[in-house]
């Protein structure tokens, strides 16, 4: 069986995403091609598409990015409905992931993704929304355990070319509230804040956080 896995998130290879796919691919037998590629490559688009052509089954993963998904995921998917006949029949798996802990919030995307694949005339076989996937960046695999083990399952499933099993759907996409502890810390010491303030700092961008780029001014 040949699987592409296409992995959506700007953070290329260094992403949740590719670690979420990682944990999947640990468990597939040799029998299972896989062929991952990066919507971050984009500019080499039309090869991309070349490379998993031949493929059976596709997942496509990707992180909620301002309650939609990033630029480039959708770029890479509009490229594909270009050349639908090639997908046309075949099984298409998502994941979609988000920092915050409601898994909901991925509702109204998660809805363009079973448009996508009726419009592309593929099978969707199953989508998964899960949140809080922003702690997979700091935390060891085996603080995931249970996450992990089910992510496993979902790698059967796409081998065996079945959906998704429901019971695992469910535990993944299902809210989680965070302890009282965890959640005095992060209020009154903002964790969170320093965290995504280092990463803006990071990518030299920390001065900018507040620009509106898209703002209309109002003329004098
Ligand atoms: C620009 C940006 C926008 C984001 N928007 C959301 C959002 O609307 N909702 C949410 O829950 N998480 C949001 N996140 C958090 C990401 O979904 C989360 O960090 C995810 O784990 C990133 O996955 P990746 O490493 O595969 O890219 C955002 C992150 C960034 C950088």
């Amino acid at each position: 069986m040949k699987l592409a896995i296409i992995n959506g998130s700007p953070r290329g290879r260094k992403s949740n995403s590719n670690r979420i796919t990682e944990w999947m691919t640990s468990v597939m037998s040799e029998n299972t091609e896989v062929t991952k590629v990066f919507a971050v490559d984009i500019c080499k688009n039309s090869t991309l598409l070349k490379e998993i052509q031949g493929c059976d089954s596709f997942l496509v993963i990707f992180p909620l990015y301002t309650d939609a998904m990033p630029g480039i995921t959708k770029e890479l998917m509009e490229s594909m409905y270009e050349y639908k006949n090639i997908f046309l029949g075949k099984q298409i798996y998502f994941i979609i992931h988000s920092g915050f802990p409601e898994a909901s919030q991925s509702i109204v995307v998660e809805k363009y993704t079973k448009l996508f694949a009726s419009l592309m005339g593929m099978k969707y076989s199953g989508g998964i929304r899960m949140g809080g996937s922003e702690a997979l960046q700091i935390a060891p695999d085996n603080y995931f355990g249970k996450k992990k083990l089910v992510y496993e399952k979902l790698a059967r499933n796409i081998e065996n070319l079945e959906p998704f099993d429901y019971e695992a759907t469910e535990y993944l996409s299902r809210t989680r509230k965070r302890g009282v502890i965890v959640r005095f810390i992060l209020n009154h010491m903002n964790l969170n804040g320093m965290y995504w303030d280092r990463i803006l700092k990071v990518n030299g961008v920390y001065e900018r956080r507040f620009d509106r780029p898209y703002e209309i001014k109002k003329k004098d």
